[in-house]
């Protein structure tokens, strides 16, 4: 895949209400986009997220460093060619940002209308929009009169109308309740797989990620902390900020001190398996701890699914004869990645 957005050592500070010292929101951020993914930013409140992503149409400039679309480097551009760069590249907002005045067709139109299109072909183009978004029969209705995720979708209709190659979203599901958080992250899919539109998303919701991400970036305090694929951020995160985020959707293992604690709790043998497919696809962790009269206990853990597949980890407490118990972890490690502690 070809590289489609840059960061060249970005740093951004703002300066404070007091003036006398500076914010720092983002310091010396390297990364790139590439052509056609799904790219989400996710970290902590304040952590430069929102910052990062309107430097790529514009809207903040970097202190230093550079950002670069396409190998054009967006703050240099005069004002003219930053306008024709903005058409291809739309916006979408967590408080949508509609005109309240104006009806759903009139929302769609005027991005289209500013940029120099016709009007014979702006009223099929609308049509179009609508029926993708699933709005066939809303163009005369106003913004009050629709849902959370109907606002939402007329958003993102204006935001692609103009055919961009880039669409930016910021917390467009914050607002949104859980069902119609689903219904607009498979609308954005639909968007990056059909017309192959680089989708750069902000979130909080780890739901989120796992069900649109291709890639993974992590923020925090204005530093980039790990980027990855998202099997692999989800899987095994490499930085504590990392596992403390998606920790919560599959719990990340027990800290050594945690370890200890339990384990001066108890007589038992504990271990760590690392969970895939093939322990939990079939019940072979039970078929092989009554092969060998081993009973255990769930100590801590969980499954999540990112893209249909299961991952996760879980600790045991296992209970039995001590020989017993090392074949039972000599069997078991024939399935799974497992770790006695
Ligand atoms: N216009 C501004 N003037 C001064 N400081 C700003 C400005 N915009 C952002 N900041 C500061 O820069 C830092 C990063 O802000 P940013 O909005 O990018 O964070 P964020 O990760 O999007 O946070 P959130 O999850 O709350 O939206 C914060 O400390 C914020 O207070
Ligand atoms: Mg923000």
């Amino acid at each position: 895949m070809t590289e489609r957005i840059r960061f060249d050592s970005v740093s951004k500070e703002y300066p404070s209400r007091q003036r006398r010292e500076t914010v720092s929101a983002l310091s010396g951020i390297d990364l790139s986009m590439r052509s056609g993914e799904i790219f989400t930013l996710i970290g902590p409140s304040g952590a430069g997220k929102s910052t990062l992503l309107r430097m790529i149409n514009g809207l903040e400039k970097p202190t230093s460093g550079s950002v670069l679309v396409d190998g054009i480097e967006v703050q240099k551009l005069p004002k003219g060619e930053l306008r024709t760069l903005r058409h291809r590249i739309g916006m979408v907002f967590q408080q949508f940002n509609l005109w309240n005045s104006r009806t759903v067709y009139g929302n769609i139109a005027a991005p289209l209308k500013i940029a120099g299109w016709k009007e014979d072909r702006i009223a099929p183009r609308v049509a179009e929009l609508l029926d993708f978004v699933g709005l066939g029969d809303k163009a005369f209705a106003h913004p009050k009169q629709l849902s959370g995720g109907q606002k939402q979708r007329v958003g993102i209709a204006r935001a692609i109308a103009g055919r961009p190659d880039i669409l930016l979203a910021d917390e467009v599901t914050s607002a949104l309740d859980p069902q119609t958080t689903k219904e607009v992250v498979q609308l954005l899919k639909s968007v990056n797989r059909e017309f192959g539109i680089t989708i750069v998303a902000v979130t909080h919701e780890m739901d989120v990620v796992a069900h649109l991400a291709d890639r993974v970036a992590i923020l925090s305090k204005g530093e980039l902390v790990e980027i990855g694929e998202l099997e692999r951020v989800f899987s095994r995160p490499d930085h504590p900020i990392t596992g403390s985020l998606v920790g919560s959707y599959a719990r990340t293992a027990l800290t050594a001190e945690e370890q200890g604690a339990i384990r001066m709790e108890s007589d038992a043998r504990f271990i760590s398996i690392r969970v895939e497919s093939a322990v939990v696809d079939s019940p072979v962790i039970s078929r092989i701890a009554r092969a060998h009269s081993v009973d255990f206990t769930f100590v801590q853990g969980g499954v999540a699914h990112v893209k249909g597949q299961p991952y996760g980890q879980i600790s045991l407490a296992l209970y039995g004869e001590d020989a017993a118990v090392d074949a039972f972890l000599e069997d078991l490690t024939g399935y799974a990645e497992i770790a006695e502690w």
